[in-house]
C-alpha cells in the first residue's frame, strides 16, 4: 500500500516537472481557444442576427450584447478562480502525500454563490420581459399588415389593405413597421399541409413559429430601401424544408406605392395567335395532365382574386426569385423548371406528391408556356 502511494507521488512529480508535457498542454489550450474564436467569427454574413437592419432586430441584438458582457465577466471570474485554485493548490515538489484539512460546508460562501446569480438573473429579466412586449405588441402609429401562409414549401403573402397576393418574396416599404399575421396552410384546403413552419429573417426580426389553425404575429421593419434580406423556414416541415427560403425586398414609400399599383393590375391578355396566347391556353388546359391553372392563379380582373394551392403568378416577373425563393427568375430557369421541377427543387413532388409535378411537357409546350409566363410582368 505504502509502496503504491510512493510510486504515484513519484510519477506525479516527474510529470509536473517535464517541460515537454507543459508544452503539450499549452498547445492543447491554444488550439481550443483558436477553435472557439473561429466558431464565433463564422456567425456573420447575410443571415446574421449580429448585424441588425431594423428596430425589431436591433432590440434583441442589444439585449444579447448586454447578456454576453455579463456572461463574459462571470466566465472570466469563474475561470480565473479555477486557474488560481489549480496553481495555488498544485502538487508541490516537497509534497508528502498527505491530504489537506478536509472541510464540509461554508454557509457564507453558499449564500454568496446563490444570491449573486439570482440577482444577475433578476437584472437580465427586466430588459428581457420589456423587450418581449415591445417587439410583440402591435406597433405604435401606422403599420402595414401582411398575412403570411406557410405552405410546403413556399411562403404566400397577402396584403389585405390592397387585396394583393404574392409569393416567396415579401415586398415592404422601408421605415414602416410591418405586422405579419401568420398561419400554416390549412389541411382542410389541402390535406398534405397542416405542418408547423417558422418564419425567420435574422437581420429584420426574431423567429416566430407558423402553426396550422392558429394565427401568430411577428413585427419587422427595415431601416433602408433597395435592400434584400434573406432567411428561411426555421422549423423542420418535411423533406423539402431546406428549399423553403424567405426573402424580403425593401422599397422607398413611392416605390412601394408603385409596386402595389402594379400588383393590383390584372394580367394582360395575350394577343390571339401569338405564342403567348397558345401558352395561356396550355396553362388553362393540358388535357389529361393537371393544368397549371388548377394550382396557380393568374388574375384577369374578372372574378375575385383568391389564393391557389400554389403561388399566385399574376405578376410573376415582378419577383427576383421563384420555387421557394431558391432560384433566380430567369427564362432559362423557368424552362428548366417546367421540364423537370424535381431536379430544380429536390425532395418535393417525387417523394411527397406535394408541390410542382413533372407534367411531361414537350419542348413546344415549354416554349409556349415560357412565352406566356414572361408576359406576366
Ligand atoms: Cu417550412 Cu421548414
Amino acid at each position: 500500500m505504502r509502496d503504491r502511494t510512493a510510486t504515484r507521488v513519484a510519477t506525479g512529480r516527474a510529470r509536473s516537472q517535464s517541460p515537454r508535457n507543459r508544452w503539450r498542454r499549452t498547445r492543447v489550450v491554444t488550439g481550443m481557444l483558436l477553435a472557439s474564436t473561429s466558431l464565433l467569427t463564422a456567425c456573420g454574413g447575410d443571415q446574421s442576427s449580429l448585424d441588425p437592419a431594423g428596430p425589431y432586430a436591433q432590440e434583441p441584438h442589444d439585449l444579447i450584447t448586454i447578456v454576453a458582457i455579463i456572461a463574459l465577466i462571470v466566465f472570466v471570474l469563474v475561470q480565473g478562480l479555477v486557474i488560481l485554485a489549480a496553481v495555488r493548490f498544485r502538487e508541490k515538489s516537497d509534497d508528502d502525500g498527505s491530504l489537506p484539512v478536509q472541510v464540509h460546508g461554508n454557509t457564507r460562501m453558499e449564500i454568496i454563490w446563490t444570491v449573486v446569480p439570482a440577482v444577475i438573473l433578476a437584472v437580465i429579466a427586466v430588459p428581457t420581459v420589456q423587450m418581449i412586449f415591445s417587439t410583440m405588441d402591435e406597433p405604435d402609429g401606422d403599420f402595414l399588415t401582411v398575412e403570411v401562409v406557410g405552405h410546403r414549401w413556399w411562403w404566400e403573402y397577402y396584403y389585405p389593405d390592397y387585396d394583393v397576393y404574392t409569393a416567396n418574396e415579401l415586398v415592404i416599404p422601408a421605415g414602416t413597421p410591418v405586422r405579419l399575421e401568420m398561419t400554416a396552410a390549412d389541411p382542410a384546403r389541402s390535406p398534405d399541409q397542416g405542418v408547423i413552419h417558422s418564419f425567420w429573417i435574422p437581420r429584420l426580426a426574431g423567429k416566430q413559429d407558423v402553426v396550422p389553425g392558429q394565427t401568430t404575429t411577428l413585427n419587422l421593419e427595415a431601416n433602408d430601401p433597395d435592400q434584400t434580406f434573406i432567411g428561411q423556414c426555421a422549423e423542420y416541415c418535411g423533406l423539402s424544408h431546406v428549399n423553403m427560403r424567405a426573402r424580403v425586398r425593401t422599397l422607398d414609400q413611392a416605390g412601394f406605392d408603385a409596386w402595389v399599383q402594379e400588383q393590383q393590375t390584372p394580367a394582360a391578355a395575350p394577343d390571339a395567335g401569338a405564342p403567348e396566347a397558345e401558352g395561356r391556353d396550355l396553362f388553362a388546359d393540358l388535357g389529361a395532365r393537371p393544368a397549371c391553372a388548377q394550382c396557380h392563379q393568374v388574375w384577369d380582373g374578372e372574378a375575385a382574386r383568391s389564393p391557389g394551392v400554389g403561388p399566385d403568378l399574376t405578376h410573376l416577373l415582378s419577383r427576383e426569385v421563384f420555387a421557394g425563393a431558391i432560384h433566380d427568375l430567369t427564362e432559362d430557369n423557368l424552362r428548366e423548371w417546367l421540364a423537370d421541377p424535381n431536379a430544380m427543387k429536390s425532395m418535393q413532388y417525387e417523394h411527397n406528391g406535394i408541390g410542382m409535378p413533372n407534367l411531361d411537357l414537350s419542348d413546344d409546350e415549354i416554349d409556349a408556356l415560357v412565352a406566356y409566363l414572361l408576359t406576366l410582368e
